[in-house]
């Protein structure tokens, strides 16, 4: 088993079947790619996996323990919300990335140091002072990675992270992504903009409609493609998996 391993996941609202039976083992150091339509699941998924919901059946399971029965959590499992707003806890940019090493009970200096590194690689430094609220939207989407960069988990989900980026501010999460790579995180990113990021990819996975239809090797898995997946080959517009990144 992985270092996450997943289950028997299922996920019902009301009669709806969001997840309908997902075994998934993800490994130490690995970046997963997880791509699929709208509405395919990509978000339900990522929150169960991080153990910020639970699933209607199935068991997630953290180096081997069920995540229920994990204690701190939150110190090794981060996650970067589609929606910014919803993880916004600080009255200031600074304060918001300051939130969570100050809730892992860091030193001050140490909090003090983790959020200015954290400031300049997402860009904001010199907006340290201003509320969440008044950020750009892409702004946001660069602060709510930096507040969970700066709890330094070593398994890291990003929903969506280039969603409303321009190019600067995908390039800057692009070598955030590197970096933590290169650093031996384990990252699981959901999106659907595979041109993006699939260079980084060791590992691709399709959902569909609430389904793991597909996963493996990224050229393989992108063989296999089809139009009813709703995930569209990147390579249509260049030549293999390694090129598709815009850094
Ligand atoms: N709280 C909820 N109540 C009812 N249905 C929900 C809820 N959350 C998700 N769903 C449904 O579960 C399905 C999967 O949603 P999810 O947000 O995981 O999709 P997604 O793959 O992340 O889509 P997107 O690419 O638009 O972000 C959708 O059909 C959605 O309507
Ligand atoms: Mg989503």
């Amino acid at each position: 088993m992985g270092i996450l391993g997943a289950r028997g996941i299922t996920r019902n609202f009301g009669d709806y079947p969001a997840l309908r039976g997902i075994d998934l083992d993800i490994y130490q150091g690995e970046c997963v790619v997880c791509a699929g339509a709208n509405g395919s699941g990509k978000t339900v998924l990522s929150r169960i996996l991080c153990g910020l919901a639970a699933p209607s059946s199935g068991v997630v399971y953290f180096k081997g323990t069920p995540l229920a029965e994990c204690s701190g959590l939150r110190t090794h499992i981060g996650l970067v919300f589609q929606d910014p707003d919803a993880q916004f806890v600080g009255e200031t940019v600074y304060e918001d990335v300051a939130f969570g090493p100050r809730n892992l009970c860091f030193p001050p200096e140490k909090v003090h140091s983790a959020v200015s590194g954290v400031l300049k690689k997402i860009g904001l430094d010199a907006k340290a002072d201003w509320t969440p609220r008044s950020l750009s939207g892409g702004e946001k989407r660069r602060l709510a990675i930096g507040g969970i960069l700066a709890m330094g988990c070593r398994v890291l989900f990003m929903d969506e992270p280039f969603a409303n980026l321009d190019w600067t501010s995908v390039r800057m999460v692009l070598e955030i992504i590197k970096t933590l790579k290169q650093d031996g995180v384990t990252l699981v990113i959901l999106t659907h903009e595979l041109e993006k990021v699939l260079a980084f990819a060791d590992r691709l996975l399709i959902l569909d409609n609430g389904l793991l239809a597909d996963g493996g090797n990224c050229e393989d898995v992108l063989d296999r493609l089809t139009d009813r997946r709703g995930v569209r080959d990147p390579r249509r517009s260049v030549k293999t998996a390694a090129d598709c990144t815009w850094l």
